[in-house]
This record gives C-alpha cells, sequence and structure tokens, in this order.
C-alpha cells in the first residue's frame, strides 16, 4: 500500500466521526489448586501467570528474567508440567494444579531437591533458583534415576550463569538418591 493510500486510510480513521467506543477492561475470576490449597484470583486476560503470582498472590519465587521464554527464571508446575510462567497467560489456568518453589518444603521440611542445592551448592547468585528447583523437582518426578546425560538435557531450557551447571548436575543425582531410599526419603 503506498503511503498515500495509507495517509488516505489514517485520515478517513481520524476525522471526528468515529464514535466507536473503546474496549471496557474485563477482568476474569479464576480458581485453582495453588501449592496444594484451593486459591482464587481475579485478573484481566491479558494477564501472564508469572505477574499473578508475584503481584497479587505475594509468590516471589518464581522470578523475572527474559520474559521470552528463553531463561526459565520463572518456571513453575502446571497440571504435572514444567511451564515458562512468562508465556502463559493467568486465564488458562482455571482449574489447574500449580505448584511453586514455595510448595515444595512440606511442615517446614526442606524437599529432597531442595537440600541437595544446599548441600552440593547448586546455586551462586540464586537468581535461577526457584525456577531450576522446580524444573528439578519435575525431572526426578518424570525420571527419579537420569543419567548425567538426562539431567542436562533435562534442565536445558533453565540457564544458569554463575555455577557452570556441575554443581546442579550433582544435586540431582543426589536428590534421586535420596529419594529412592525410602528410609532417608525426605518430604
Ligand atoms: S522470564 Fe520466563 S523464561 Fe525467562
Ligand atoms: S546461581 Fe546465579 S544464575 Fe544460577
Amino acid at each position: 500500500m503506498s503511503t498515500a493510500a495509507r495517509d488516505s486510510d489514517s485520515d478517513s480513521d481520524n476525522d471526528g466521526t468515529d464514535t466507536e467506543t473503546p474496549a471496557m477492561s474485563t477482568t476474569h475470576k479464576l480458581s485453582f489448586k495453588l501449592n496444594g490449597k484451593p486459591a482464587s484470583v481475579e485478573v484481566e486476560p491479558r494477564e501472564l501467570l508469572v505477574h499473578t503470582l508475584r503481584e497479587r498472590l505475594a509468590l516471589t519465587g518464581p522470578h523475572i528474567g527474559c520474559e521470552t521464554s528463553h531463561c526459565g527464571a520463572c518456571t513453575v508446575d502446571v497440571d504435572g508440567s514444567s511451564v515458562k510462567s512468562c508465556t502463559l497467560l493467568t486465564v488458562q489456568c482455571e482449574g489447574s494444579d500449580l505448584l511453586t518453589v514455595e510448595g515444595l518444603e512440606q511442615g517446614g521440611a526442606l524437599h529432597a531437591i531442595q537440600q541437595a542445592f544446599h548441600e552440593e551448592h547448586g546455586l551462586q547468585c540464586g537468581y535461577c533458583t526457584p525456577g531450576m528447583l522446580t524444573r528439578c523437582y519435575r525431572l526426578l518426578q518424570e525420571n527419579p534415576n537420569p543419567s548425567e546425560a538426562e539431567i542436562r538435557y533435562g534442565i536445558a531450557g533453565n540457564l544458569c550463569r554463575c555455577t557452570g551447571y556441575q554443581n546442579i548436575v550433582k544435586a540431582v543425582q543426589s536428590a534421586a538418591k535420596k529419594l529412592a531410599a525410602p528410609e532417608k526419603k525426605a518430604a
């Protein structure tokens, strides 16, 4: 389309006779399970899950890094799958089962994967850690005895700029062993 044609269209759109009413902002009330408990929240249709969790539900574990689905800092668990909450609309979560890093510990006891990150020094600055923990939790649910290659592949969507990943791999291996030993099983 030529510039003249675009200008012409633009003029007709802005000739003062446009009576179109601006779109009304609507909100949606949703209910879901959050870290094992029923929760409800009212959100705008365009709202992303990471913003709802952090700003409306005070769960600041899921971090915002890239907001383009690359870094994994915002990873949470939705209906048994790892999901980057910066790319999911909250309205898509009606009736879902959501788990954030805050829901990993049970009764004040760290989950085995959290304990293993602590013991194996699987973190430094900690920015990636909440997303990494929820991803590693799901990885061990999917594959309780992963090889090193499977761990590295399983966390490929979660970036860590500090650790070089070696201690994260060790932590997942350590947690896998603990979870496989019933008498020592953590929460
Ligand atoms: S903030 Fe969601 S993937 Fe980076
Ligand atoms: S511990 Fe700093 S980004 Fe992973």
